[in-house]
């Protein structure tokens, strides 16, 4: 695709988006092109509606935004464009954007058109391309302003999304974890940082205990991915960044085996996802920063070799574990995960992302992750960037009272009370339990956010939920 700037539609031929504030609906300006008139009892601009004409053999859209929007609606209604609209598209879409437009919006209308592409069906005979896809296709933005690099931006946002939809969607007999090691070597070298990979033997030699107990139990052997990004320009008092996310491509819950629900745990490595799609999206942006990111990848299965609930095993930090249940899996690689960023690389800011409790999808449901941190400038940052792009975050308490939950009798800590209540909560202390008394640490449960339902497909599937959200949190540091 080729994003192309006119100052008019005289010579384009094709089809033509035109957004529209409510406020703007009666106005001249909009109804000037072509000599179109459209009454207003036909387009309001009401958000979500839509009005199409053919005029001169161009189709023009118009597309209702109400009288204000925000940046995830806005994103989601030219994701529904682009998707259902498809068949007007041909090789060509003139975007008619009006001087009352700031670059936020541009950007979500940008990454919405590209996200609107993704088609589920990964493994159907008959997958076409999208139109806006094709390397031929011309996309023209009709403006009195240059919006060249804020389009360029969306897209690279977009770009990064849609693949950590198509890691998350893609089943479990795909994406092991060694395809999620190739993946992150592949990109490393295509968008610019350098991978790691510790496989079963490395992450032993390591002691990595944690994490090998969890992915020990199946046939697919664990991979310990660790990824390094500095920029081409390094400045002198760069922040250093530390991300860990949750890898479990799946999590039949082990021996302790879930009843409920797991047929959709091929999501259970939506965490690292977004950890993956974050390290695209900030190389793609030659975000001025340095970024190390753990992701920790094992499937969570049934086998003679499984761990078992009671056994006691060691971590890469040193503590001691008692295992209570198998299926709290995601902390303990998790731990492995941060224990092992802390000690070996000393990032000044470290975020962790997860999948890690239903007990958090039980309390915020599926509007909000859950944030967890001491930190207040964190605190903040993450809520700020979250509010601001549609990627919200609530938080929830990490006070010490809840400490009691994970003492063990026969260990230094156990992994689950044991007990119905505050399970998130306790998760997030049996993580802080090793991030070794850092100060600027957050944890964010996001298993309610990461995958679900909306009006693009029949069933759950991916929402790239974090790629956005830790890439826009690291720009704000
Ligand atoms: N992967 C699950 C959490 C999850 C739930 C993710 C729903 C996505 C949607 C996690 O590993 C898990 O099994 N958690 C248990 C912990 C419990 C056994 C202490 C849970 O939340 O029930
Ligand atoms: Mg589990
Ligand atoms: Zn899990």
């Amino acid at each position: 695709m080729k994003i192309n700037t006119l100052s008019n539609l005289n010579h384009f031929s094709g089809t033509v988006l035109i957004p529209v504030f409510e406020t703007d609906a009666s106005n001249n300006h909009i109804n000037s092109y072509n000599d179109i008139e459209i009454s207003t009892k036909l387009f309001s601009a009401k958000k979500d509606s839509h009005y199409i004409i053919e005029k001169n053999n161009n189709i023009y859209i118009y597309i209702g935004l109400g009288k204000t929007i925000e940046y995830k609606a806005l994103k989601t209604i030219f994701r529904r464009i682009s998707s259902k609209q498809k068949e007007h598209f041909g090789n060509n879409l003139a975007l008619l954007l009006t001087d009352n437009f700031e670059d936020n919006h541009v950007e979500a209308m940008i990454s919405g058109l590209l996200l609107g592409t993704y088609n589920l069906g990964h493994f159907k005979v008959d997958r076409k391309l999208h139109p806006f896809l094709d390397s031929d296709f011309d996309f023209n933005i009709v403006s009195a302003k240059d919006h060249q690099s804020i389009a360029k931006k969306a897209l690279k946002i977009a770009k990064a999304q849609l693949s950590v939809y198509e890691l998350v969607d893609l089943p479990p007999n795909t994406v092991t974890p060694k395809y999620l090691s190739a993946w992150a070597k592949d990109t490393g070298s295509k968008y610019g940082f350098q991978v790691e990979i510790l496989g079963y033997e490395a992450s032993k030699i390591a002691g990595l205990g944690a994490f090998l107990a969890v992915g020990k139990g199946s046939e697919n052997e664990p991979q310990f991915i660790i990824m390094k990004y500095t920029p081409k320009v390094v400045a002198q008092s760069m922040k250093h960044i530390g991300l860990v996310g949750k890898g479990i491509t799946f999590d039949t819950g082990g021996l302790n085996i879930k009843t409920a629900g797991m047929l959709h745990m091929k999501c259970d490595m939506a965490g690292g996802g977004a950890v993956f799609g974050a390290m695209q999206l900030i190389a793609d942006l030659q975000l001025p920063v340095q970024v190390t990111a753990i992701v920790p990848c094992a499937e969570n299965s049934v086998d003679a070799k499984s761990f078992l609930p009671s056994d006691v095993i060691n971590s890469y930090g040193g503590h001691s574990i008692e295992i209570i249940d198998t299926d709290a899996e995601g902390r303990l690689i998790l731990a492995d995960g941060l224990s092992y960023l802390i000690k070996n690389f000393k990032p000044e800011y470290i975020v962790d992302i997860a999948t890690l409790t239903g007990s958090s999808v039980a309390t915020l449901g599926f509007e909000c992750g859950a944030l967890f941190t001491n930190n207040i400038e964190m605190s903040q940052k993450l809520q700020q960037s979250g509010d601001a792009i549609g990627e919200r975050l609530w938080p929830l308490p990490l006070w010490d009272a809840y400490k009691s939950d994970i003492e063990s009798d026969i260990a230094d800590v156990k992994n689950y009370s044991g007990k119905p209540v505050a399970g998130a909560i306790s998760a997030a202390k049996f993580l802080e339990y090793f991030t070794q008394e850092h100060t600027a640490w957050a944890h964010l449960d996001i298993a309610g956010v990461a995958f679900g339902d909306d009006e693009f497909a029949k069933s759950k599937h991916a929402t790239a939920y974090g790629v956005h959200l830790l890439t826009k949190f690291i720009e704000n540091l």
